[in-house]
């Protein structure tokens, strides 16, 4: 069972945008996505820049100095899906927005590449900001019959 910390209260997060807070030793971004929290990284892994100060449109928010684009519901990044930063579990108790570490199956760090290394281009994501987004559902090709 993870353990919570209280980082934000209701009210400190306007809608529609994140915030930075300290949590274990590093900034996490917490969004406030239509009355829904979530919470992922703040590092943008290309040049570190504080992804809670980005534009959040449709749960994708795009990095402010380079505009990588990241789903903040499992913290993939749009131009590549394998690659994925860290995303924390966010609860609300009372008027206490509360955080915590998510366990992962691979600990291991995964190294940001350049966008142009991307060999997946769907992230699946529906955020309209995100560059991604194909042109057509990436089922599209199923055979009839
Ligand atoms: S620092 Fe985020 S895209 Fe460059």
């Amino acid at each position: 069972m993870p353990e919570f910390f209280t980082v934000a209260k209701v009210g400190d997060i306007p809608e529609g945008e994140g915030r930075a807070f300290e949590f274990n030793d590093q900034m996490v971004a917490v969004f406030n996505d239509n009355g829904v929290y979530r919470a992922i990284d703040d590092m943008c892994p290309h040049m570190g820049a504080s992804l809670a100060s980005g534009h959040l449109e449709e749960s994708v928010v795009t990095c402010p100095w380079h505009s990588w684009s990241f789903d903040t519901r499992d913290g993939t990044w749009c131009e590549n899906r394998r690659l994925t930063i860290d995303v924390f579990a966010v609860r609300v108790v009372g008027d206490e927005i509360q955080i915590a570490t998510v366990e992962k199956p691979d600990d291991e760090p995964k190294a940001a590449s350049d966008p142009s290394d991307a060999e997946e281009k769907n992230c699946g994501c529906s955020g309209s900001s995100c560059k991604s987004q194909p042109a057509d559902p990436p089922n599209s090709e199923q055979e009839n019959g």
